[in-house]
């Protein structure tokens, strides 16, 4: 067993691979992604404590799901593609693509989440991992610049200092010849009212960067081509799968613009 001491936003990456885990192991699972519930096996962590219930896990997994599904459109028009996903935690999204050796991929997150990730996961060619701040922004000078980028961050850009998190973006963008970023952006209201948010307060994690919505990123040289609020993921093929009160709830709330704004995935251009 993995003995792990994560804090603070590092910690919040055990809060998703539970939620992928838990959704493994439902009878109709949204993702599926078994070795999420493998990682889980192998990691000496009190899981109860980020409260992920059964709806909670539905709803990362359908995060999940949606940027797998634009992953995948990526790779399928871009066959030699250099894939950046970063903030990647423990995330084994690169074993679901499962991309021909000639896609690079990297994957990036602080030098502790690396190490993580190599005692528990297998090496495979056209794969490496980067271990830093995605805003120190030397680690780009890893990465050949030739190809077109598919830039993948889920549950990143809220952590990160606004004024850094502008930055990383733009660098991305001049660094490649093209590309297309898809990532989540929570509203400077979510910020506002991170206490609600279980399994960050519970990280003991701070959210720092919030939009007035996905056409903000417009300013940072992208064009935003999907923007799906949060409270939509579960399409109409999953959503049966949520409990009658998380239907209900997100019915409801569905019908707000406040909270439609909260969280965004985004897919964008560049
Ligand atoms: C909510 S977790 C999401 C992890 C993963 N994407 C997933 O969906 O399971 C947030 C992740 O962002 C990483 N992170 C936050 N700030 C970062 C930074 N400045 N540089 C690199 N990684 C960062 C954390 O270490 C953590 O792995």
């Amino acid at each position: 067993m993995e003995k792990v001491h994560f804090t603070e936003e590092k910690a919040t990456m055990l809060a998703t691979l539970y939620g992928r885990a838990v959704d493994a192991r439902l009878d109709r699972p949204i993702l599926g992604d078994h070795a999420a519930a493998e990682a889980v096996d192998k990691i000496d962590y009190d899981w109860r404590r980020f409260g992920m219930n059964t709806d909670a896990a539905l709803s990362v997994a359908a995060r999940a799901a949606a940027l797998d599904a634009w992953t995948r459109e990526f790779l399928d028009a871009n066959p030699a593609a250099t894939v950046l996903h970063l903030g990647c935690g423990m995330d084994t999204r690169v074993y679901r693509m499962d991309p021909p050796p000639a896609v690079r991929w990297f994957d990036v997150d602080y030098p502790e989440t690396v190490e993580l990730r190599e005692r528990l996961y297998p090496a495979r060619d056209g794969y490496r991992m980067i271990g830093s701040s995605v805003t120190d922004l030397g680690w780009l000078g890893e990465v050949p610049a030739d190809w077109p980028a598919l830039v993948v961050a889920e549950g990143l850009t809220m952590y990160l200092d606004p004024a850094k998190g502008r930055a990383l973006l733009r660098a991305l963008v001049e660094r490649f010849p093209s590309g297309e970023m898809a990532f989540d952006v929570f509203s400077r209201a979510s910020i506002a009212t991170q206490k609600i948010n279980t399994p960050v307060r519970r990280s003991g994690a701070t959210l720092r960067w919030g939009l007035s919505g996905p056409a903000e990123l417009e300013g940072l040289g992208l064009t935003v081509v999907d923007a799906v609020s949060a409270i939509d993921l579960a399409g109409p093929e999953t959503i049966d799968r949520f409990s009658a009160a998380a239907r209900w709830s997100l019915k409801v709330l569905s019908r707000i613009a406040f909270v439609r704004n909260m969280s965004h995935l985004v897919r964008c251009r560049f």
